[in-house]
């Protein structure tokens, strides 16, 4: 253990970043044993912090730096937002493959939840309204009359505790955030709890933990936007994807589910074997054409299920990269970057524009609160809200 935690710093400062220690103990910088976390060989020591920037009042944002199995991933303390996430091509050539930004303001002033954690409460409540035993709520207000990703000020924009650690062939983050009783409108003290893990084989694991002190509801997800050709390489309708489900939750206009289950069979809504993502996105459906493209919760065949089973395929057919997500959750929101709007420059200095990275966002249906025909997603004190996503990544 000593020995990884020496080595990685001794990479890190072999690549001149800025690390800090980890423990009080990790003196010896010095042990150039290996440089595995910074130059990218094998990987698996232990996690490396450094400064990232300052919020405005004067906190500090750390950025954590983790590699295992040739899957390399920095974090934030800010919203235990993914700022980077690289991994090979078929020709075994790394490339960031999430947009973010390089610079904290930029994350707190403009940020459409790159890369970030979600909570109280993926995607939209309707007007932020729900009634729960009997009694209503009304929840912070952020989109239109809605109530968004958990409100003005959502997990995305908290600072988390971070923990990282390194046992046998896995290497990883414990972020954690107390969110207090009323705190965006949601009843309880919510105690969430994120690990993010990088398996031996390279797969990016997160497990969701929650435990509540009144009844409350929760859906929590990772925001995260993709682009297996790299990052501000361009738009991602070429990319195949396949999401296997049957059926999807059409909306209203302000992309509220209406409470039915529509087919995805003669739509273009129909995932279910591999096709471009632009091969339909100009179909002309009533539901694409008010939510500007894909921006749709896809009902997962599986339902919900004890374990992770594999459900989205998305896969860059010039690089080869392919990325697989399993998930225990009964939706998959699909967004394909309608909003990017050519406004927003991310870490490698190219503008998004529409359509240039899409979210495919694992967790329970939007407004599931108000729809009794939806899986609940109400959580009381006694019980562990627990789900995991796993994406694997091929080439
Ligand atoms: C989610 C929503 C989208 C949009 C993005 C962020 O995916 O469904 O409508 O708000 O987040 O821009």
């Amino acid at each position: 253990m000593e020995l990884n935690r020496r080595t990685v710093i001794a990479g890190a400062a072999a690549a001149g970043l800025a690390a800090t220690t980890l423990g009080s103990t990790a003196t010896s910088a010095a042990a150039a044993t290996g440089t595995q976390a910074a130059n990218g060989s094998s990987g698996g020591g232990k996690p490396v912090k450094e400064l990232f920037g300052t919020l405005a009042d004067g906190t500090k944002v750390y950025r954590w730096s983790l590699e295992n199995g040739g899957t390399r991933l920095k974090v934030l303390n800010y919203g235990g937002i993914v700022q980077t996430l690289e991994v090979p091509d078929r020709r075994g050539h790394h490339a960031n493959v999430v947009a973010g930004f390089d610079d904290i303001a930029d994350y707190v002033a403009k940020s459409p939840y790159f890369g970030a954690l979600i909570g109280r409460y993926g995607n939209r409540i309707g007007k932020g309204r729900f009634t729960l035993d009997g009694k209503s709520y009304q929840l912070s207000v952020n989109d239109g009359v809605n109530s968004l990703h958990g409100g003005k000020q959502g997990f995305d924009k908290h600072v988390w505790d971070v923990e990282p650690f390194a046992d046998g062939s896995e290497v990883g983050l414990h972020l954690h955030y107390t969110s207090v009783d009323g705190e965006m409108g949601y009843p309880g003290t919510l105690k969430a709890k994120v690990t993010y893990t990088l398996t031996r084989h390279g797969e990016w694991r997160i497990d969701y933990e929650a435990t509540t002190d009144k009844a409350t509801i929760v859906n929590l997800t990772s925001h995260v936007y993709w682009n297996l050709a790299g990052e501000g390489s361009g738009t991602i309708e070429d990319h195949e994807l396949r999401i296997a489900a049957s059926r999807y939750t059409p909306t209203d206009s302000g992309l509220i589910p209406t409470g039915e289950l529509a087919k995805v069979a003669g739509t273009p809504f129909d995932f279910r074997h591999a096709k471009p993502i632009g091969r339909d996105i100009r179909a002309g459906h009533v539901q694409q054409v008010q939510a500007k493209g894909y921006d749709h919760n896809w009902v997962l065949d599986k339902g919900i299920t004890q374990r992770p089973e594999h459900v989205v395929t998305l896969r860059d057919p010039r690089s080869g990269r392919t990325l697989k997500i399993a998930t225990d959750q009964p939706g998959l929101q699909f967004y394909s970057g309608n909003f990017l709007d050519g406004t927003l420059t991310g870490t490698g200095g190219h503008t998004y524009r529409q359509g240039d990275a899409l979210c495919l966002e694992t967790q329970h249906f939007p407004d599931s609160p108000n729809h009794a025909n939806f899986p609940s997603t109400v959580l009381r004190p006694g019980q562990t809200y627990r789900t995991t996503t796993i994406h694997t990544f091929e080439a």
